[in-house]
């Protein structure tokens, strides 16, 4: 997928091969991921057990989702983590409206962005699209991780204010964070009726074991309402 690599590392006489971005800024180290030097170039290996996106591509997605110059808008920014990674790939003509709802993670992601100059962070409730309708412009993709339980409904919401027709959205749904005790499978079922109803039509789905433990990454496509 465009922007995304897979690059070959050696240790103890073994390659192996794990999936990484190219640095949009050199030498910057943004969670203590390794960097990486090919051909000239410098990587950042792209953690699975630390990152959802990563666990989905490393799982096997291989649709279209982000590429250099896309506009996405990123519910559940949290440090910045994922979101530094997806600023590699979007690079300097794309962007990211970074949502995060938490002052203390909101510090640490104002530092990213101050060094990836494509990130836009705004402190708000992803709830309540209409309070940051006018700093969010319409976006090729949209990328959920609150860990709530009505998170599937906030991103109907959110793709109505803001995906483009023909847009594609991915949510990762933790079925804790939903209902302690019902079996996640139900969970999963009755969050993908929700996108269905709201206006999605579903594309790929995987759960992100052994990276998320009952956790599912869903993949669709906006249709409108
Ligand atoms: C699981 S963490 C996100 C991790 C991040 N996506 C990453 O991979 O680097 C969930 C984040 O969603 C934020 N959050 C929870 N409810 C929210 C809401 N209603 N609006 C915006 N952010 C919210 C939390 O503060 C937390 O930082």
């Amino acid at each position: 997928m465009p922007g995304m690599y897979f690059v070959s590392l050696e240790e103890g006489g073994r390659t192996r091969k794990e999936l990484a971005t190219r640095n949009l800024v050199r030498g910057y180290s943004v969670y203590g991921e390794p960097l990486v030097r090919v051909n000239g170039d410098e990587y950042r290996i792209w953690i699975p057990y630390r990152s959802k996106l990563a666990a989905f591509i490393v799982k096997g997605f291989r649709g279209d989702f982000i590429r250099p110059g896309s506009s996405i808008l990123y519910l559940g920014a949290a440090q910045g983590t994922t979101v530094s990674h997806v600023s590699d790939v979007v690079g300097l003509s794309g962007i990211i409206y970074a949502i995060e709802i938490s002052r203390v993670a909101m510090s640490e992601l104002l530092g990213v962005a101050s060094r990836k100059k494509n990130i836009v962070p705004i402190l708000a409730d992803a709830r309540r699209p209409e309070s940051y309708m006018g700093r969010v412009l319409q976006v090729d993709y949209l990328y959920c991780d609150v860990a709530q339980p009505n998170q599937a409904e906030l991103f109907v919401n959110n793709a109505r204010y803001f995906l483009k027709e023909g847009g594609k959205g991915m949510i990762a749904i933790k079925a804790r964070s939903i209902d302690v005790v019902a079996d996640p499978r139900r969970v999963f079922a009755k969050e993908r009726d929700v996108l269905k109803k709201g206006g999605f039509e579903i594309i790929d789905q995987r759960e992100l074991e052994p990276f998320e433990k009952d956790h599912m990454m869903i993949y669709a496509e906006w249709k409108g309402t």
